[in-house]
């Protein structure tokens, strides 16, 4: 049963910022009251700062255990930890060090790699020791974050590119048009596997993009990476913001 997106406007990015931080909790005690611990994903890109400063707040830091949860990335730039492009680094600085992660408690890729390809396989096995059996087609995780490109790509899942096609491996080497062009990304198997996929769109830049996967008006619309994160038995729901919803119908 492929679920109905859900749809939710903040007036503004503070607004979006505290829903989104609300949510993430919520989703993290079902999780911890139903199975003892938290799987989730996050994505990198520009728009999660805000979000991940909200979590580490002195409002927010303290109403979860974070050591109940267990980080993994949606995808990974290939360039060292340290530098200003990875999505570890942000993570890292904004969510990771304010909130104490244990480090043993965060599954990096390895952007760094020489071999991408390798690590890519070897990011897949530590999904499957961390939260999945040897025999599982996909791991579940509990949490998933995305961004939204304005080429409709998601995670490090861009037009036309073979990682988009992939049926069988959790992660793939993703290859983007612009920016670090070599990237490591889940692939739409996992995702959908998720038992909650966010997608975290804010600014007046994307309501384009934002009306064409919600409201798509051809085919080649429905087959944009975004457009094809339809959880199989999880909930997908859409947080964004005034400006990044102007162009959709009905927006107040
Ligand atoms: C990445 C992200 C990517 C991002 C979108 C939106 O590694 O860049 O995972 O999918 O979410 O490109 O990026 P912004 O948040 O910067 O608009």
């Amino acid at each position: 049963m492929l679920s109905v997106p859900e749809i939710r406007i903040s007036r503004n990015r503070k607004d979006w910022a505290t829903e989104a931080a609300t949510l993430i909790i919520r989703v993290g005690q079902q999780a911890v009251r139903s199975r003892g611990c938290f799987s989730l994903a996050v994505s990198g890109g520009t728009t999660p700062e805000l979000l991940y400063e909200t979590l580490a707040s002195a409002a927010y830091a303290e109403r979860f255990d974070w050591s109940a949860a267990t980080f993994f990335f949606v995808d990974e730039r290939c360039v060292p930890p340290e530098h200003p492009d990875s999505n570890f680094n942000l993570a890292n600085r904004a969510l990771f060090l304010p909130l104490r992660i244990n480090l043993n408690n965060i599954y990096r890729m390895s952007g760094e790699s020489s071999d991408p390809d390798g690590a890519a396989r070897e990011y897949e096995a530590q999904i499957r020791t961390a939260c999945a059996s040897p025999t599982d087609i996909w791991p579940r995780i509990d949490l998933v974050l995305l961004g939204l490109g304005n080429d409709g790509h998601t995670a490090s899942l861009f037009p036309g590119t073979a990682a988009v096609d992939e049926r069988h491996r959790w992660v793939a080497v993703g290859h983007a048009p612009s920016g670090p062009s070599t990237r490591l990304t889940l692939t739409l198997g996992v995702i959908n596997q998720a038992s909650v996929v966010v997608f975290l769109v804010t600014g007046a830049d994307k309501a384009g993009i934002v009306k064409t996967i919600l409201n798509p008006g051809s085919d080649a619309d429905r087959q944009l990476p975004a457009a094809l994160v339809k959880p199989n038995r999880g909930r997908l729901i859409w947080l964004i913001d005034s400006p990044a919803a102007s162009e959709l119908e009905d927006h107040c």
